[in-house]
């Protein structure tokens, strides 16, 4: 498999979050109140799989070989990407920090929840878009076999005999996430 490939498969998954991020937005709209067992799930996921997990393989294995390999031919674009992951880890971490005054119905919290989740949604569907479409298929053509080749290894060295498992526990982790807001729990 290539490493671009094992990457939008993650943004598969993350995706289907965001989709459940959506949902809560517009419920929130409407005055209603997703659980905050919703949120902390959701945040759990943006944390541990979006970012450690997902951008880690991105920024430091990826980016680091294209900077190594290419100079500065790619620079501007993969500044733009970093970028965007640290907004998103912003947003994330706004909404973490106001978890518990949520809990106990405090409006401002709420709010800053609902910002927090627009602009995260916003934010990384652009990114992830910009990935699939504009990005990854730029690196396909701009490395050499040699060079994917080493990506792969790279990938596989970093993350192969906890990829599988992981993939399947954020897997099921955004299905639960998608049940917590259906039933309120
Ligand atoms: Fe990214
Ligand atoms: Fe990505």
């Amino acid at each position: 498999m290539r490493a671009t490939k094992i990457l939008t498969a993650e943004h598969d998954i993350i995706l289907q979050v965001l989709a459940s991020l959506d949902r809560a937005r517009e419920k929130m709209e409407q005055g209603l109140r997703p659980s905050p067992d919703f949120l902390a799930k959701s945040v759990t996921f943006a944390q541990n799989f979006a970012d450690r997990f997902h951008h880690f393989k991105e920024e430091y294995l990826m980016f680091g070989l294209l900077a190594e390999k290419k100079g500065g031919l790619l620079d501007l674009h993969m500044g733009v990407l970093r970028y965007g992951h640290e907004l998103c880890r912003g947003y994330i971490r706004e909404i973490s920090q106001v978890l518990d005054a949520y809990a106990e119905k405090d409006e401002m919290a709420a709010i800053t929840v609902l910002s927090s989740i627009a602009a995260y949604t916003a934010v990384l569907r652009h990114h992830i878009h910009t990935e699939d479409r504009l990005f990854f298929p730029m690196v396909e053509k701009t490395l050499s076999d040699d060079e994917k080749e080493m990506l792969m290894a790279q990938f596989h060295k970093e993350s192969a005999t906890k990829d599988a498992a992981t993939f399947r526990l954020y897997q099921d982790m955004s299905h639960e996430i998608a049940s917590l807001l259906e039933t309120g729990g």
